[in-house]
């Protein structure tokens, strides 16, 4: 069972609010006095993949790809985040905390005819409970509500991850039931 958690567009998000620096390829955002949204560059995949490899049973309890993500495929996810940018079909970013990943969060493929999206996002065990996410996941809605104008974003949390529902519930997003297989999609976003 999943919830598709549907958020409201904020005023501020109708006005068009642009809050990710977006400088062609160099995105970035500044989170808090440490903590930054970032592209991914190929020199991340091994920092990438230690985080993933150090944090995997707690990932892979909502995240399927991180119960045997290796570092080829880490790799290859960072190849394919960037050509996700280059097809104008949606935007992963890490982030980082003094300079080193801590976590992911990203806008998955966007369907231009509804211009309707959804967020994914994860974070380093050991960084939980900080409002890292609910910043980033943030800046993500401004981006995609604003520079992307784009009508719906979902979150698709399961049921019982309740720290996953408390960072929409916190964004405002209005919860929908809704029932779906389980995702076994091999990405580390
Ligand atoms: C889901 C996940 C990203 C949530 O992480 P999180 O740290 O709880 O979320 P945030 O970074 O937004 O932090 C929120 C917490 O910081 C606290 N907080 C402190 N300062 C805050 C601030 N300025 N703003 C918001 N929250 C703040 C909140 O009270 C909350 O703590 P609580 O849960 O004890 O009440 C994390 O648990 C995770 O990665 N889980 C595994 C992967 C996963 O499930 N991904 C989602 C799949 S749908």
């Amino acid at each position: 069972m999943q919830h598709p958690l549907l958020p409201q567009p904020s005023a501020r998000h109708r006005a068009g609010r642009r809050s990710l620096r977006d400088d062609g390829r160099v995105l970035h955002h500044q989170l808090t006095e440490d903590c930054n949204l970032r592209l991914l560059d190929e020199s991340d995949a091994d920092a990438l993949y230690a985080l993933i490899a150090a944090n995997r049973p707690y990932l892979a309890r909502w995240l399927p790809w991180a119960a045997s993500q290796d570092r080829d495929a880490t790799l290859a996810f960072v190849r394919a985040t960037r050509r996700q940018i280059g097809d104008n079909d949606g935007l992963q970013t890490v982030i980082t905390r003094a300079g080193h990943p801590i976590g992911m969060v990203g806008v998955h493929a966007v369907d231009w005819t509804r211009r309707s999206s959804s967020v994914g996002y994860w974070l380093a065990q050991a960084q939980q409970g900080q409002g890292i996410v609910t910043r980033a996941v943030r800046a993500l809605l401004d981006h995609g509500f604003g520079a992307w104008r784009l009508n719906r974003i979902e979150i698709r949390a399961g049921v019982e991850n309740l720290p996953s529902r408390d960072v929409a519930e916190r964004l405002g997003f209005r919860d929908r039931a809704g029932c779906c297989r389980p995702s076994g999609s091999a990405s580390a976003g």
